[in-house]
């Protein structure tokens, strides 16, 4: 990218976006880094650099702004999570599926672009190998947002090889952030519960124990994107999308490591659909290619992540450092 060359981040105000805009500003400065959402959007990420206002599956409204700011990297990053998209169906497929051929479609007519579109854990389903899930393996997801992420995969990888697109994607895992809310995800118990332990002492968990998920804290989410983005072409030889794993945990165990900071927390448990939804992802990652090939390494682990939250949301919080 030149200097003159800018950044568009689709969904903005949503959960990866909130941390990857300020991330992509404090390493490339301010004005490149173009923030967009369907939604108005205030606090930093409004302050912080240039802001417009857009629906994604408004293809001419996305188009125009690629043109007007020259932009040459995209990070799409709308699409409704696993739980809000089992209550939507098809707003969930229309949004996820439809948003990514929009920015494929422009990718194409304008060529030089580099597109970064997101899929999940939920691509794989209750046949798949749950332990230490290999990144080429039996994928056969049942939710709605599995489905659709999936999909997009297989779409991500045909634009690359038919029409040379450089696109490129992450399978996250459950991803645990302190500037953005829970948001509708299955994985979301695991941020919702550091709010409620601060607020109220204990939580209500939507998981039943021995309920393990792979999860990671966002500086780490934010690393994979940065480096995957950055890498030669060459070296990123998956185009669907590569497996990236970090910590696994049950809500038992998070829940453990929060008593060590708040003594006398205490969660109880009331599975609903999203039980099912768990039931049905991958317990852990085995990540091998994204470290091989473009270097992935996570640094924190549940014990750091937990002491990071924490400390952040009791800043947030404005309570006291020691509660
Ligand atoms: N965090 C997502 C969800 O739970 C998984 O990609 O929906």
């Amino acid at each position: 990218m030149s200097q003159r060359d800018s950044i568009l981040v689709l969904g903005a105000a949503g959960q990866i976006g909130t941390d990857l805009v300020m991330r992509l500003r404090s390493d490339l400065g301010s004005d490149r880094v173009i923030a967009s959402d369907v939604k108005h959007v205030g606090g930093e990420l409004r302050e912080s650099g240039p802001f417009v206002l857009a629906d994604v599956l408004d293809f001419n409204a996305v188009a125009r702004i690629i043109d007007q700011h020259q932009v040459k990297e995209v990070y799409l990053l709308a699409a409704l999570l696993s739980a809000t998209a089992e209550q939507n169906p098809k707003l969930a497929w229309k949004l996820n599926m439809e948003g990514l051929f929009n920015v494929l479609d422009i990718a194409k007519e304008k060529k030089g672009m580099k597109i970064f579109w997101p899929s999940s854990i939920a691509v794989f389903g209750p046949t798949t190998p749950r332990d230490n899930t290999p990144q080429h393996t039996v994928m056969e997801p049942s939710t709605v947002y599995g489905v659709s992420k999936q999909a997009g995969e297989r779409w991500c990888e045909y634009y690359n090889h038919k029409f040379n697109i450089d696109v490129r994607s992450l399978r996250y895992p459950g991803l645990i952030s302190y500037k953005s809310p829970p948001g509708g995800g299955t994985t979301d118990y695991a941020v919702d519960i550091y709010h409620q332990a601060l607020e109220k002492g204990r939580y209500t968990c939507f998981l039943q124990p021995g309920t393990v998920l792979p999860m990671m804290y966002m500086p780490d989410a934010l690393d994979a994107t940065i480096s995957l983005m950055g890498a030669d072409s060459d070296k990123v030889r998956i185009r669907s999308s590569y497996n990236v794993g970090a910590i696994s945990f049950a809500p038992e165990e998070i829940a453990a490591e929060i008593s060590k900071h708040i003594p006398g927390f205490e969660i109880d448990y009331a599975p609903d659909f999203r039980q099912q939804i768990a039931d049905s992802w991958p317990r852990s990652i085995d990540d091998a290619a994204a470290r091989a090939d473009w270097g992935w390494k996570n640094k924190f682990d549940l014990a750091s992540m937990t002491t990071d939250m924490l400390m952040h949301l009791r800043e947030m919080k404005s309570l006291p450092v020691t509660k």
